[in-house]
């Protein structure tokens, strides 16, 4: 059972038409995950009818949908440098498919303001959730408004109407979205959808919209609709969207820090299940597994080697976002928001002596922070926009013929968090 979240009241106003929204999903249709925050159904209690346009839809001002470049074709793990993409526009305008597939995409997004007034983002054909690198401010949705600030996901259902304001002078996001419902992985659940005594994540621990009153007001209300693969429409309702009632059901945005993911040390390597957050779609059939890479202490066994072992996940894409540059099997290549994506069919592995140096950090707490991103039966592709600000010489960063620079201070001799 997810948990239930009831949210307002009704008003006692002149205005005593309500209209209910039923989006109910059937329960084969979320493929059995479990959540917090589930794809069940939800209503919501607005006013005014939400289907007033007061305009015909046109074709929005700019679109989403993800672009190739012929060398995506060529098989390859690719890196890239997601800290040098420049800062711009707003929350949504800001952003840029970097990889895409078939049921999985990650952009980024590096807003310097809020979302103009009275306008509106829905995404209506997929599932999102906003890592925040860095920033503050506020997503404002008919559920109410969520405040983010740096280090926390915000989780925010296909078909909910948003906006981004922003109240710090820029932001850092890198937004994942998925065809399927992103929820908790339900391996960390009981029957009753509560966290077992063993999960690295507490349901407690979310946070949810509050609900501000209602927005009664009537004008031009743009809501930027995405669709049909990254088109996007224009629509224009002559009353607020956020002219609720209240809100009641188990779909609903919230936010998670993901230093609330508690990490689970053992005395040998521990492997990167125990690092997942959230899933999406039927694991591990479809769609992926979120994992978050907190400070937790290396396994202390004697005969420990902290790196990981040269591996490649047949069956997975495996998509990488460094927080920060202290992850010592990368060390000397990362740097912040580097974004590393490895396909399913070549293997990867930490580089020249990593395994040896990594014993000094046995025992040891370092201060990495990277979000992970393993698909399950998808190849995902580089987009343009993420080609431009790749590595170059990612690929020959294995060989023992390319010198890179080795920092000094930072991986597995990096600061304990
Ligand atoms: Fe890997």
């Amino acid at each position: 059972m997810a948990m239930i979240v009831r949210k307002g009241t009704l008003p006692s106003t002149p205005h005593t038409e309500f209209y209910a929204i039923p989006n109910v999903l059937a329960r084969e249709e979320i493929h059995g995950s479990y959540g917090f925050s589930g794809a069940w159904s939800r209503k919501l209690h607005v006013r005014f009818y939400p289907t007033e346009q007061v305009k015909p839809p046109r074709k929005g001002e700019f679109d989403l949908v993800p672009e190739f470049p012929a060398e995506a074709d060529v098989l390859q793990p690719y890196h890239i440098f997601t800290g040098r993409i420049p800062f711009e526009g707003d929350a949504l305008s800001s952003r840029k498919p970097i990889v895409h597939g078939p049921r999985t995409s990650i952009s980024v997004s590096k807003p310097t303001k809020s979302m103009p007034n009275d306008t509106f983002f829905r995404n209506g054909e997929r599932h999102e959730v906003y890592f925040v690198q860095y920033g503050e401010g506020v997503v404002r949705s008919e559920y109410g408004d969520l405040k983010f600030r740096k280090d926390v996901y915000v989780a925010i259902p296909k078909g909910t109407t948003y906006r981004i304001d922003l109240t710090s002078p820029n932001a850092w996001f890198l937004v994942v979205e998925s065809i399927y419902p992103i929820t908790f992985a339900p391996h960390y659940l009981n029957k009753e959808g509560q966290a077992t005594l063993m999960s690295p994540v507490v349901e407690t621990e979310i946070e949810t919209p509050e609900l501000p009153p209602f927005k009664d007001a009537r004008g031009e209300f743009a809501i930027d609709v995405k669709h049909s693969g990254g088109k996007i429409t224009r629509i224009t309702l002559g009353h607020h969207p956020f002219d609720l009632a209240g809100w009641e059901g188990a779909l609903y945005p919230f936010v998670f820090d993901i230093k609330s993911h508690h990490g689970i040390a053992r005395e040998i390597h521990t492997a990167p299940p125990m690092h997942q957050t959230f899933q999406s779609g039927n694991v591990p059939h479809s769609g992926f597994s979120l994992c978050s890479f907190v400070p937790v202490m290396a396994g202390w066994h004697p005969r420990e080697v902290p790196a990981p072992y040269a591996h490649f996940n047949v069956d997975s894409d495996e998509l990488m976002f460094f927080c920060n540059a202290f992850y010592g099997a990368r060390e000397g290549v990362i740097e912040e928001g580097s974004f590393t994506f490895h396909p399913g069919s070549t293997p990867h592995s930490p580089q020249g002596n990593a395994a040896q140096r990594s014993l000094a950090a046995r025992g040891k707490v370092q201060a990495r922070l990277a979000v992970m991103l393993d698909t399950y039966f998808e190849s995902m592709r580089i987009t343009t926009q993420g080609f431009a600000f790749r590595d170059p010489d990612y690929v020959l960063s294995w060989s023992e013929k390319i010198q890179r620079a080795q920092p000094v201070g930072e991986g597995w001799e990096s600061p304990s968090a």
